[in-house]
């Protein structure tokens, strides 16, 4: 059997991770198809609260989400960004991959487009999530709290066994983010890159400072010129961040998850950030990060991890 790799941001992968871990192993689909697919099941799942429906709303109340996909062979991306309603955001991005033209679409646009190609619509804003929106706004108004905690975008790399690799992001972005903000997750180079003949990367952060640094394409060329996943995104993290703190006094929250075409896998982070990988020799498993002195620490997660995890995500309210 050939080599081939998942990986994606978040414990809430995990069961994307596994489904597409067992696609990759019998290796009959190929690497854009799985990804797409563990990005849909994500988005599908009404709990989590930062991709897809469900996902938390503007200062205004409306869902507004963002996606991008990548194919690492053809260099195919597509992109959208503040989409309403829109079941699979991710869908439509890697629907419009293949236009040689009109490959990153917006707001109504991406609407327009999407009817056309007949994509389902839903309403994105489910009643949990309207819940946490009104609570938020309550805990701005009265205790003076920062608007802008929570943004946690999946994105997953994946390695069929045919050499194929692509990428896909999918997002609601930043809590309370202005109508018509828009972060890193849907462009090519910040959020997501993906080169079959290196690797590919996807982040999850603060988008107005990862796209700063064009922090994925930073780690495929650190990659390309020798080093492995692990050594790319640490360079890639700390050289950033240090011009970030020299430049502006703070770099705010960025972990990456990255993938090379020989399956190896790395991930940085500067905050504690729950991954999880597949590969030919490790089965689907969540991994918990953390920053010391520079390096990145890497656990297994624990059962108790595990279990406080599915408890918070899976009550009837969110935490902000
Ligand atoms: N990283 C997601 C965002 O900032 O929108």
């Amino acid at each position: 059997m050939k080599q081939w790799g998942f990986i994606a941001t978040w414990c809430m992968a995990f069961d994307a991770c596994f489904e597409a871990s067992k696609e990759l192993a019998i290796g009959t689909k190929k690497a854009s198809d799985i990804v797409e697919h563990a990005i849909k099941k994500i988005e599908d799942y009404p709990f989590y609260k930062s991709v897809g429906c469900g996902g938390l709303p503007n200062t205004d109340g409306v869902v507004e989400l963002d996606a991008a996909f990548f194919d690492g062979d053809t260099w195919d991306f597509g992109g959208v960004a503040g989409v309403k309603n829109i079941a699979n955001p991710i869908g439509l991005a890697k629907k419009i991959s293949t236009d040689r033209f009109n490959c990153f679409l917006v707001g109504e646009g991406a609407t327009i487009e999407a009817q056309k190609q007949h994509l389902p619509f839903k309403n994105m804003l489910t009643e949990r999530a309207q819940k946490a929106w009104e609570q938020k706004k309550q805990d701005i108004l009265l205790k003076n709290l920062s608007p802008y905690d929570g943004h946690d975008t999946v994105g997953a790399v994946t390695l069929d066994q045919k050499g194929s690799m692509a990428a896909a992001v999918s997002t609601s972005g930043l809590f309370m983010k202005k109508s018509g903000r828009v972060g890193d997750s849907p462009f090519s180079g910040s959020g997501i890159y993906v080169d079959s003949e290196v690797g590919g990367c996807v982040a999850t952060g603060l988008g107005e400072d990862i796209m700063k640094g064009c922090l994925s394409y930073e780690v495929v060329r650190l990659m390309e010129e020798g080093l492995s996943p692990m050594e790319a995104g640490e360079k890639a993290l700390n050289r950033f961040e240090q011009k970030m703190l020299k430049k502006r006094n703070h770099c705010g929250a960025i972990s990456l998850a990255i993938l090379n075409n020989k399956g190896e896998w790395g991930i940085a982070t500067n905050v504690e950030y729950s991954f999880v990988v597949s590969t030919q020799d490790i089965p689907a498993t969540v991994f918990i990060a953390h920053r010391k002195e520079q390096k990145t620490i890497i656990e297994k997660a624990s059962e108790e991890w595990l279990q406080a995890w599915y408890k918070k995500t899976h009550r009837d309210t969110i935490t902000i």
